[in-house]
């Protein structure tokens, strides 16, 4: 996967913007508040189709301006390719998306057609925080990896909003409830098992990958840690986590039957894949409750890294690395311990330090007040 060049207009605070990147690294360099990370979310909205920073579509456009546009050229599986999309501040107009000139209407047919990896300093809290983050990191990597995975989860958040709207108004109409929840459950079972065991499966084939990326990061002699990843749901099972679709729907379906009364008294579906967790821990110990923040930083580093690893593994190329700020956290044994991992790859980097030590060639773009020169 290559980024050749991508074209904004009035996207954030760029007018109209053309940068170009090399092969190799790519560092972004510029004070505060200038638009660097800007970049690295216009590049990512054409590999997940929305804001990373959870941003609404409208509020990319820059202020006092009707429209923005990315246009992204891009060589994917030896193809040279576009992604053009434009967004309208008319909320009646959704945004228009064409890949290789061809209109695309639904966004499940945009992912993984330009692979990114993304590392932003808020994947942090993947680590640190509640289960949200982490089951999104899952849910973003398996979808660039399976446009079904996404289609099943966008299936299932579907039915868990009905399915939860039936829950609050279980108490005013209890006949409609009776009638109805069992069909909402049956089809939240079914897509959850499918879920689950991709995200078993995720977390399975990306331990090893995980621990040993790691490894190689953190090697300065005195540290052996392990870490260590496990998908923990609320359909337990025993032995192998959710491999069995059959088995797991069942589960999930027992537990969406057996505690109507719970879930009307807490107003919403208690069980499924919108509550399951990834346990992560260092030799043996969560990482949330006993890491320090260096452990945390490097291991989410790890998971990335991996998660470009096994994208690689599954369409031969490695997806284009996006790293806002990693730098700056990083010690300089780790710093450069992470560069030789990515220094055959191409690699977007954000950084606001003017003297980077950096000992492999690399392109420097300057960014200041929304315009990016090299
Ligand atoms: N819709 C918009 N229109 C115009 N400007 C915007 C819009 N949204 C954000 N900005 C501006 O973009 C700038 C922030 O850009 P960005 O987040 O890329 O900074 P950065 O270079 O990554 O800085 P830092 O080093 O602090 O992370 C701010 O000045 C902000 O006001
Ligand atoms: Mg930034």
């Amino acid at each position: 996967m290559l980024c050749k060049k991508v074209e904004l207009q009035n996207f954030r605070n760029a007018e109209c913007e053309t940068v170009t990147f090399d092969s190799g690294i790519n560092v972004l360099h510029g004070e505060n508040a200038q638009g660097k990370t800007n970049l690295l979310e216009a590049i990512y909205y054409v590999s997940l189709g929305k804001s990373f920073r959870g941003s609404k579509d409208a509020e990319i456009i820059r202020f006092g301006e009707e429209y923005a546009a990315i246009s992204l050229d891009f060589i994917a599986q030896g193809r040279e390719q576009n992604v053009t999309m434009r967004f309208s501040d008319n909320a009646r107009q959704k945004k228009t998306v064409t890949h290789n000139g061809v209109k695309i209407t639904k966004l499940s047919e945009l992912v993984g057609e330009f692979r990114a990896v993304l590392f932003s300093p808020d994947h942090l809290q993947m680590i640190k925080d509640g289960p949200s983050l982490r089951r999104n990191y899952l849910d973003v990597a398996i979808s660039q990896l399976r446009p079904m995975y996404l289609h099943s989860l966008q299936k299932y958040n579907k039915i868990l909003l009905n399915r939860n709207k039936l829950i609050k108004n279980a108490e005013e109409d209890r006949a409609t409830f009776d009638s109805t929840v069992d069909f909402w459950s049956a089809q939240l079972a079914h897509e959850a098992a499918i879920i689950a065991k991709a995200r078993a499966e995720y977390v399975q084939k990306s331990g090893d990958i995980i621990a040993e990326f790691y490894r190689r990061m953190c090697q300065s002699g005195e540290i052996d840690e392990t870490p260590e990843l496990i998908y923990a749901g609320s359909a337990k099972q025993e032995g192998e986590l959710y491999f069995d679709t059959e088995v797991t729907e069942r589960n999930f379906l027992r537990l969406l039957t057996d505690f109507h009364e719970r879930e009307i008294a807490a107003g919403s579906t208690l069980y499924g894949i919108h509550k399951d967790d990834i346990i992560i821990n260092l030799n043996g110990k969560n990482t949330r409750l006993y890491s320090s923040q260096g452990q945390q930083r490097s291991l989410a580093l790890a998971m990335k890294l991996a998660e470009g690893e096994i994208c690689r593994m599954d369409c031969g190329e490695y997806p284009v690395f996006l790293f806002d700020d990693v730098f700056s956290e990083l010690d300089s044994i780790r710093r450069k311990n992470l560069l030789r991992e990515i220094a055959d790859r191409q690699v977007i980097i954000t950084s606001c330090e003017s003297d980077m030590d950096f000992d492999i060639p690399y392109r420097r773009i300057e960014v200041s007040k929304g315009k990016y020169k090299s």
